[in-house]
């Protein structure tokens, strides 16, 4: 039988990570919300506020069902409150040394059995469950963005992931409403393995002059029943975590479909990194 996790933890607060502490309040679980300092952690709380602040605004919840949400999440900086819970997830930027080096902080901290999972969307899962003294339970949990919305989690199994670790985390998936697939750990897993290689290409299109991007967007989203064109996607997505995307998957298969097109590095530079900074391939209030 499936452990029965009440207590997870969150660990990193931006777009994804704050997602998914909502997934979980949402579902009436209890957790520990850590970020590296006061600024980043007021960041996730207001990210948190201004979700679910929609969500009563849309009649979807009440603003009583808001606040118990929000008594849920217990935030703040010390990685040592994360001691007595079931489950964490990492949902830091995708730089594989800051990962290990979490996990790592994360095995001295959590008691024994509680599982590590990590939401990176292309690291190797089995360097980072190396970093720990415990890599039968470490195991992948990717959600997609946004994550509230979004039904879809990947949950990755290195080889020396355990199977009951790979079942709880499967069965607390579906505990959140979501469906789960199951994926061996290969840079991608299965979505964005498909789906990046379509995203960079866009991007080619819209380099070259070829159309403008509300014409690849129109194309997408009207000619094939995508709910949004691939560079609004990728707004929406972000453009630094789309590049480390797209070069890790590079770098692991040398497909030169997976090459992070120029402009990638050129709009990141210059701070354009999509909905997240208020202008990307459009422009954001
Ligand atoms: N947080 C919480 N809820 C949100 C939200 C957000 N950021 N954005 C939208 N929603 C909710 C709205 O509140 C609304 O909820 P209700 O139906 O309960 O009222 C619902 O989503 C629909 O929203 P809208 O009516 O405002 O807009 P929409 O119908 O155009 O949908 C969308 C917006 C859900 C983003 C839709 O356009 C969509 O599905 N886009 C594709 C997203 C996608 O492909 N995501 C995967 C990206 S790849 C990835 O994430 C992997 C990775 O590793 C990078």
């Amino acid at each position: 039988m499936a452990r029965d996790i009440q207590q997870v933890g969150v660990v990193g607060l931006g777009t994804m990570g704050a997602g998914i502490v909502e997934v979980f309040a949402r579902s009436g679980l209890s957790v520990v919300a850590v970020e590296k300092d006061d600024e980043a952690v007021a960041r996730g709380r207001g990210h948190l506020e201004g979700s679910t602040g929609r969500a009563v605004a849309r009649g979807k919840i009440t603003e009583a069902d808001q606040q118990q949400l929000l008594d849920r999440v217990h935030f703040g900086t010390d990685v040592g409150a994360l001691a007595e819970v079931d489950l964490v997830v990492e949902a830091v930027p995708e730089h594989l040394d800051l990962k290990r080096a979490i996990f790592g902080e994360l095995d001295k901290v959590c008691k024994p059995e509680t599982i590590l999972a990590s939401n990176t969307s292309s690291l190797s899962i089995t360097e980072i469950a190396v970093a720990t003294g415990r890599p039968g339970k470490v195991v992948g949990m990717h959600f997609f963005n946004p994550a509230p919305v979004m039904k879809l989690v990947e949950v990755i199994r290195s080889v020396v992931t355990e199977q009951d670790v790979v079942d709880d985390v499967e069965a607390l998936v579906q505990k959140l409403g979501k469906v789960d697939v199951t994926v061996g750990d290969r840079a991608g897993f299965i979505a964005n393995a498909l789906l990046f290689g379509y995203l960079n290409h866009a991007v080619s299109l819209y380099e070259s002059n070829y159309a403008s991007r509300e014409d690849i967007d129109a194309a997408m989203k009207l000619g094939c029943g995508l709910p949004m064109g691939p560079l609004a996607l990728l707004d929406l997505i972000g453009l630094d975590t789309a590049y480390e995307i797209l070069d890790t998957m590079y770098a692991q298969s040398r497909d030169r479909l997976h090459a992070p097109r120029p402009v990638f590095k050129q709009m990141i530079t210059a701070g354009l990194l999509g909905r997240k900074s208020g202008k990307g391939f459009y422009t954001y209030d």
